[in-house]
C-alpha cells in the first residue's frame, strides 16, 4: 500500500435518510483507512462549507431524491462547490440509488457535471440501494482513483 506516504486532509460528507448512503460511506471510510488515512466524516448539515478549499480530496456521498434530483440537504455544498475556487481540491463523487426509477442515482450525474467544472473530479460511484460485499471492490477503487490524484499533487 504505497499510496500514502504524507499527511493529506481528506473529508467524507454524506446524507441518507434510511441508511444507504451512511452506509456506503463508512466503507469509503472504512477503505481510506486501510490505506492509513483518517478522512473526517460529515453528515451534509454538519459540514462547515467554508472551509471546502481547506482540504486535499472530498468525497461525496448522497442518495438521489425526486425524480433523479440532489437532496435538499445537499444544496449547500453543492453551491459552495459552484461559489468557490476549488479546482486544486480533488474530489468523488458516489451515491445510492434504485435503479425503479428511470434516473438512476440522478444526484451522482448532477453532481458529477459540477464537480467536474469545479473540481478536480478522479471518481464516480453509483451502488444500488444498501450497499453489498460486491460494492467493497468498487469502493476501493473509488478510493484509490481519489489517492492516486493527491499524490500526484503533492
Ligand atoms: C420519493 C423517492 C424518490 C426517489 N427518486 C429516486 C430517483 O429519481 N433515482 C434513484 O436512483 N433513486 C431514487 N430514490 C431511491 C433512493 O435514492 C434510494 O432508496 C437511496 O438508496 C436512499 O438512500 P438512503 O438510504 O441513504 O436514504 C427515490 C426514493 C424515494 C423515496
Amino acid at each position: 500500500m504505497a499510496l500514502t506516504n504524507y499527511e493529506m486532509e481528506i473529508a467524507i460528507v454524506y446524507t441518507s435518510v434510511t441508511g444507504n448512503t451512511r452506509v456506503l460511506a463508512e466503507n469509503i471510510k472504512f477503505v481510506f483507512q486501510q490505506y492509513g488515512i483518517s478522512p473526517s466524516l460529515f453528515e451534509a448539515s454538519l459540514f462547515p462549507c467554508e472551509i471546502l478549499k481547506d482540504f486535499d480530496a472530498i468525497a461525496i456521498a448522497t442518495y438521489t431524491w425526486g425524480n433523479g434530483e440532489v437532496p435538499s440537504s445537499m444544496h449547500p455544498i453543492y453551491e459552495a462547490f459552484e461559489q468557490s475556487d476549488t479546482k486544486h481540491v480533488i474530489t468523488g463523487i458516489a451515491g445510492t440509488g434504485d435503479s425503479f426509477y428511470p434516473h438512476f442515482c440522478g444526484a451522482v450525474d448532477a453532481f458529477r457535471d459540477m464537480l467536474f467544472v469545479q473540481t478536480t473530479l478522479a471518481a464516480t460511484l453509483k451502488v444500488e440501494l444498501a450497499p453489498q460485499d460486491t460494492d467493497l471492490p468498487r469502493c476501493r477503487l473509488f478510493v484509490e482513483s481519489i489517492l492516486k490524484r493527491v499524490r500526484q499533487r503533492k
